[in-house]
């Protein structure tokens, strides 16, 4: 699969491969320099020469500037010059920390994305944006800046928890709410085939590959975020309080944001209550917990003072059906009263 932003300026070849035409593929690059994940490395990669690499313990800790540096100390330590390509092996942190680093070494270098978590490979690697952590602030400083190629191998996941499994799964289930009922559709057909069988990787990478290719059609539209890419933030409002408040992993605090979201469709009557009921089977059965008490005034206060408040309302992304959106501007008062309703 090939993308293409509308003026030229980016493209992005992605394809799916297995891990050891991967390796091939990689070594096949004279000058490189890879930035590993220290788990993967250990996994897949234990006896790769350690030249012109560096490796991370990824965290959200470690998504930051003084990894940044690290980064960029090595590079100039190894002597490497502009015509590099920066290879990122790993998760959504690697890929991001090395995003950064192509796009501001040397005022840019070719930069290529193996992701190795099932998040990674549905999302994080996917668009072109990045970002490193500053002050506790998540994502506070980055870039737009495409991946030349984006290499998947949905073996990697075998070895992925299933609490980071369930994680990414949170991210396919909301581009197929947003922007596409018929992923939706084939994720209910998953869930069908039994519960063991919902997560299991040869399944998957037909699931990643859709997921990509919508994430793709929005970000060919939309590349640096200025309207439609923003549907892509459905249930991160109420999932970033959730986060922030109470440190519940990304995933499952955005699965409860996507409820929150259909019930304030509910609400205005947007969707039916027969959806909304589909929505919540498909997030259950996938491995969420939705029946978590929380304090809305908790949550309120994250969300009054975070970047959605403008003036008086929250602008929210809500579902007109599986698959279509509306953004909607929804008052503090409704706001309010919607979370503590859900709480
Ligand atoms: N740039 C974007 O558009 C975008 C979008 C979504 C998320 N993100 C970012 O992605 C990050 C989260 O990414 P993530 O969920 O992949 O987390 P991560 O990179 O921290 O990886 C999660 C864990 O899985 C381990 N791991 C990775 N691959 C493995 C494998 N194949 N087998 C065993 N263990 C493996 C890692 O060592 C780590 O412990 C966040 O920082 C988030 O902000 C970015």
């Amino acid at each position: 699969m090939i993308y293409q932003g509308n003026s030229g300026n980016w493209h992005c070849k992605i394809e799916f491969q297995k891990i050891p035409s991967i390796i091939n593929f990689v070594e096949s690059i004279p000058n490189r320099f890879i930035i590993f994940d220290k788990n993967v490395k250990l996994l897949y990669f234990n006896d790769y020469q350690s030249v012109n690499t560096f490796t991370l313990e990824s965290s959200e800790q470690n998504k930051s500037f003084e990894s940044y540096e690290k980064i960029i100390s090595e590079l100039v330590n190894c002597k490497i010059d502009r015509n590099v390509t920066i290879i990122a092996i790993g998760g959504g942190v690697v890929c991001d920390l090395a995003g950064f680093v192509a796009s501001t070494y040397k005022r840019g270098t070719n930069l290529i994305f193996v992701p190795t978590t099932l998040l990674a490979m549905a999302d994080a690697a996917i668009g072109g944006k990045n970002a490193v952590n500053i002050n506790h602030v998540k994502n506070l400083v980055g870039t737009f800046r495409m991946p030349d190629r984006i290499l998947i191998s949905t073996e990697f996941l075998k070895t992925l928890e299933d609490d980071e499994l369930i994680n990414g799964m949170a991210e396919v289930i909301k581009i197929s709410l947003v922007y596409d009922s018929f992923l939706f559709n084939e994720l209910e057909k998953l869930l069908n085939l039994g519960q063991n069988i919902s997560y299991k990787t040869n399944y998957l990478k037909d699931i990643i590959r859709q997921a990509i290719e919508l994430k793709m059609n929005i970000v060919e539209q939309d590349y640096k975020d200025n309207g439609i890419r923003n549907i892509l933030n459905f249930g991160h409002t109420v999932g970033h309080s959730i986060e922030a408040g109470y440190g519940i992993s990304h995933g499952r605090s955005v699965a409860y944001g996507m409820k929150a979201a259909a019930y304030m469709s509910l609400e205005y009557k947007l969707i039916t209550l027969d959806t909304y009921e589909n929505i919540i089977n498909i997030l259950t059965n996938f491995g969420f917990i939705l029946d978590f008490e929380f304090d809305s005034e908790i949550l309120m206060n994250f969300i009054l003072n975070d970047k959605k408040k403008k003036s008086g309302h929250i602008k929210e992304i809500l579902l007109k059906d599986i698959g279509k959106y509306e953004f909607r501007n929804i008052s503090i008062t409704d706001y309010r009263k919607f979370l503590n309703d859900l709480c």
